[in-house]
């Protein structure tokens, strides 16, 4: 929260007109008309699309949203579901810690707070699994408090508004300051919108539309030179690489699924069963000498911290490992997180060219 006065309120007036005019339209969105008119926004659903939304973007989540809702209309039918059922849902939203994070918190509200979330940031931030940013967004947008919520978008605006130097990850404590200072009581929720649109649809990442852009007469970055360069990052070091291989055993139509284990990467989700992943090339697992195998090739994926490539073998005779879970190739496709779920591809697409 701050009490100290924003650096310049016409730039705030300006912002919120273009949002009252520009809004997009959203699933979980209350658009200002419609805020103006005293409609709120119901708080599991702005939360549900923070969570998806830290992770991809507006096009990618908005299926992911509608399904999610449609499936479990409240925080309470959502925490009354299985796990494997909403790890399954989640599946190709990537960063399945947050899925499960997710029904972590989906039941604390609905067992701790008798399905009601808590209407202040600090309530918020003490349900497990709500970050920082989460609890601002959800404060703001959901209950109208004046939180300071910066995502990656606001991030930028900022970065541009006052063209800060510093580079990125260390400029993350600056670009928040400066972004606290707009922070007031007056529409805070709107006003975090309003960055949050801007920083998607004029304030790009890449071919910023400044001609477009309300606030383009205050933009530091705008009289210094170019836009797009700001913010400034570190050079990061190449990712690290990992490979591995991944066994597509079938048995007729139905395909071998493994569950991951609950901790770690892809944690809890269906799976292809695979080797170790290593930054050498695999041996093959024990037992996977046994049956005949076809090379498929390879499919590469990015994680955050490292960068796979998994070679993928088929068979129709290879022995399944103990306590797998058979599934036809489309439901195991729509199941598995998109890294397992590309693999798969290779071998259905193998199919499609026999039939
Ligand atoms: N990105 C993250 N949260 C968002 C929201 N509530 N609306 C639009 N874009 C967003």
């Amino acid at each position: 929260m701050s009490a100290v006065a924003p650096p310049d309120s016409s730039l705030r007036q300006r912002l919120l007109a273009w949002y009252d005019a520009q809004a997009r339209d959203l699933p979980w969105r209350v658009r200002p008309a419609e805020r103006a008119a005293g409609q709120r926004a119901d708080p599991y659903r702005v939360w549900l699309s923070e969570v998806m939304l830290q992770q991809t973007t507006v096009p990618h989540a908005t299926p992911y949203f509608l399904a999610f809702t449609r499936r479990w209309p409240t925080v309470s039918d959502l925490a009354a579901e299985a796990d494997g059922e909403v790890m399954a849902a989640w599946a190709g939203l990537g960063y399945y810690a947050r899925a499960r994070n997710l029904l972590a918190c989906a039941r604390a509200v609905a067992a701790d707070h008798g399905g009601v979330f808590p209407d202040t940031e600090d309530g918020l931030r003490a349900l497990p699994g709500v970050g920082a940013y989460t609890a601002a967004a959800v404060a703001a947008i959901a209950f109208d408090r004046p939180a300071n919520v910066v995502d990656g978008n606001i991030e930028r605006v900022m970065a541009r508004l006052f063209a800060v130097e510093t580079p990125l990850p260390d400029a993350k404590p600056e670009l928040k300051a400066l972004a606290e200072r707009f922070v007031t009581g007056e529409r805070p929720g709107d006003w975090a919108q309003a960055l949050m649109d801007l920083g998607a649809t004029v304030c790009r990442p890449k071919a910023p539309l400044c001609e477009r852009c309300p606030i383009a007469e205050g933009c530091a970055a705008r009289r210094v030179g170019d836009p797009q360069t700001y913010p400034r990052r570190a050079r990061k070091a190449d990712r690290p690489r990992r490979r591995g291989l991944a066994y597509v055993i079938w048995r007729g139509d139905q395909v071998a699924l493994v569950r991951r284990p609950p901790k770690g990467l892809l944690g809890g989700m269906l799976a292809l069963p695979t080797s170790a992943w290593a930054p050498t090339a695999p041996a093959a697992e024990p037992g996977a000498e046994m049956g005949e195998w076809r090379d498929l090739g390879e499919v590469e994926h990015v994680f955050t911290h490292f960068a796979l490539t998994l070679g993928v073998l088929e068979s129709q005779t290879a022995p399944a490992p103990d306590g797998v879970i058979w599934l036809t190739g489309a439901e195991a496709e729509a199941a598995m997180p998109s890294v397992f779920a590309k693999a798969l591809r290779l071998s259905l697409k193998g199919q499609a060219r026999l039939l």
